[in-house]
Order: structure tokens, then C-alpha cells, then sequence
């Protein structure tokens, strides 16, 4: 299976995880991840090659390239060749509509060691606009629950309607398509590349390899994004001249400029401080009050309570906290 945010330290010979927690299988984790961040994919899935390895609040290393007809040319010109596809959403499900809707999620980890239920019957709707977190103890299954509302893995049971449309036994091209067009992805670490400007970086989740998108109208959308989580200003700072929380909000943009309907955000602030985190979760919600949904992972109490909603994940079991 594929984890959305899983520790690195599991058994040898797993399926390679996306965004795994530092560890020693960090760089192919993050050639994975670049492969997919933003809902962008990237031809082949392996745009981004030679040895790239990514730390938590850096880069991407020396010797990481970028193919697939993408160019970085100069500061201002965002990136050359760029090309879109699967752009966005034409705004079809009025806001309160329903995105998501899960009912009777199973997913059985069957590994090396006796078969695991890690979900067992989760139902959860998210309606355009609305944020709910999901919160629960470490291996519970959270960002398992994130790789399959984010069509990175599949549920062995259940019904998964996104939009309107039972996807659940979708084949994995179209699913690879849904993703892309319908979620952007926030991370514990920012996956950004180091030698590329912020706006650069944002500009990449627009590399499709299918169609183009002409350069007035991509710096366009990079900037919008940018100024969407508050970082116009820095569009030409490389990463190692931001703040974590700058560079976490260089990562929002790059999965905005895509206009997804839904964020997918695994312990977004799980690297910064209190406080910096909160400008996170402020940019987050910027999202939905322009109709984005939003489902936060978080460990943090403070930030979970900023959502609309709250939800426990135990013993494979989503509940919503009621209201106090
Ligand atoms: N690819 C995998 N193969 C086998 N087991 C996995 C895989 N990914 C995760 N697991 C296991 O599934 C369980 C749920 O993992 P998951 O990463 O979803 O938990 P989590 O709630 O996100 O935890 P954390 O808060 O630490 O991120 C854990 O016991 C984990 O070890
Ligand atoms: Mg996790």
C-alpha cells in the first residue's frame, strides 16, 4: 500500500510510501512524493531524478533535475515549458455539496505478519467549504485514511463517492486523474526544491505533460497562489532564504494552484512551532472559505479545534467529537 505519511522505518520491502517521515529511504520517498505533490503528476513519475534526497524544512539536493520539458528559466519567468492538464475543477458542486463521501471503509494491511485491520467501517461526508480534522495516536491510521480519500490507495471494502461518482474499483489511470484534478496534498516536510524560487516551486505542480499553459496566464496562477496563503512577496526566494512556516505556505500554494476541491493535509505543522504553525492553519482555511475542502491530520489540539469538525480515529473507528 501506499501511506501518505507514514514513519520510514518499517519492514524491508514494502510498497514505497509517499512523504514518509525522514529516514533512510527519505530520497526515494521524496522522488515519489515530487511525483505527485500538488496533484501534479509527473510524466512517468520520475521527473525529478538523480538522487534527489529531501529533508524536513530543505530541499531537494544537488543533482536532483528536472525533465519532462520543464525548463526553469530565470526568476520571473516561473518555469518554461510547463504544461497543465486536469485543471482544477469547473466549480460544478455548489459549496455545502458533498465531495467526499465514505461509508464503510475497510482497509486490512496484509504485510509480512498476520493481516491487520486498520480500517475498519469508516464513514465520513466533507461538503465543499467545510474543514474537519482527524486526529488519533500514532499508527492508527490516519495517514492511511488520507492515501485513500487522495486515491493513493484503495479500500478493500466500502463505498467512496468523490463528487458524486462511486470511485472506489476505479482503474488506477483514471484514479491517477481524479487525484490530480480534485486534490492538492500538504505534508509534514515541504518537499520544495532548494534551487528553485518559491514561485518556481508552485510552478511545478503545474508540469503535466499534457497541454500548455501559456506562460502569462501560469505566472498568473502562481502569483494568485502565493498571495492566497500571504507569501507574494517572496515569489523569488529560494527556500533557504524562508522560515519554515514560509516555506510550508510555498508547499499550500503548490497545492492550490491547481485549484483542487480538496486539501489533504498530513501534520501540516508537525515541524514548526506553535505558532508559525497557526499561520499554516490560517492559510489552510483560507482554502475553504474559497469552497476548498479540507481534512487536517494534526496532533496538535489547538489547530484541530480551528476546524469545523473533529474526528477520532481509533481502533480502525472514525468518530466526530461532539461539540462542547
Ligand atoms: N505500507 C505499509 N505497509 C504495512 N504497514 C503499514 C504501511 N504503512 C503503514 N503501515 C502500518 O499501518 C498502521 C497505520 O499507519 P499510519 O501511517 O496510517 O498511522 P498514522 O495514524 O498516520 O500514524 P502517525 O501519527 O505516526 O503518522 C501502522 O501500524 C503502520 O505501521
Ligand atoms: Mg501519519
Amino acid at each position: 500500500m501506499t501511506n501518505l505519511n507514514a514513519p520510514a522505518d518499517g519492514p524491508a520491502g514494502r510498497a514505497p510510501r509517499v512523504g514518509g517521515t525522514a529516514g533512510p529511504s527519505a530520497g526515494a520517498d521524496a522522488t515519489m512524493e515530487l511525483a505527485t505533490i500538488g496533484g501534479a503528476a509527473f510524466p512517468g513519475g520520475s521527473s525529478v531524478s538523480g538522487g534527489s534526497s529531501v529533508s524536513s524544512g530543505s530541499s531537494v539536493s544537488s543533482g536532483s533535475s528536472v525533465s519532462g520539458g520543464a525548463a526553469v528559466s530565470g526568476d520571473e519567468a516561473v518555469l518554461g515549458g510547463g504544461a497543465v492538464s486536469g485543471d482544477g475543477w469547473a466549480g460544478e458542486v455548489a459549496g455545502g455539496d458533498a465531495l467526499i463521501e465514505l461509508s464503510g471503509i475497510t482497509k486490512v494491511l496484509k504485510g509480512q505478519q498476520e493481516p491487520r485491520t486498520i480500517l475498519d467501517g469508516v464513514d465520513l461526508t466533507v461538503r465543499a467549504g467545510e474543514s474537519v480534522a482527524i486526529v488519533g495516536r500514532s499508527g492508527s491510521g490516519k495517514s492511511t485514511l488520507l492515501s485513500v480519500v487522495g486515491l493513493f490507495d484503495r479500500p478493500d471494502s466500502g463505498s467512496y463517492v468523490l463528487a458524486g461518482q462511486e470511485i472506489s474499483r476505479l482503474p488506477e489511470r483514471r484514479a491517477a486523474k481524479l487525484r490530480s484534478s480534485h486534490f492538492g496534498f500538504v505534508f509534514q516536510r515541504f518537499f520544495l526544491l532548494k534551487h528553485l524560487t518559491a514561485a518556481q516551486n508552485v510552478a511545478m505542480a503545474l508540469v503535466n505533460g499534457q497541454g500548455w499553459l501559456p506562460r502569462r496566464e501560469r505566472r498568473k496562477r502562481v502569483m494568485t497562489a502565493l498571495d492566497q496563503v500571504g507569501i507574494a512577496h517572496l515569489a523569488k526566494n529560494r527556500p533557504a532564504k524562508m522560515s519554515g512556516g514560509e516555506q510550508q505556505r510555498v508547499a499550500i500554494a503548490r497545492a492550490l494552484v491547481r485549484n483542487p476541491r480538496v486539501l489533504l493535509a498530513d501534520e501540516p505543522t508537525g515541524a514548526l512551532d506553535t505558532e508559525t504553525g497557526a499561520l499554516v492553519i490560517d492559510a489552510l482555511l483560507g482554502a475553504t472559505e474559497r469552497g476548498c475542502g479540507l481534512i487536517l491530520v494534526t496532533h496538535d489540539r489547538d489547530h484541530a479545534a480551528r476546524m469545523g469538525r473533529i474526528f477520532d480515529l481509533r481502533d480502525g473507528l472514525l468518530t466526530e467529537r461532539v461539540p462542547a
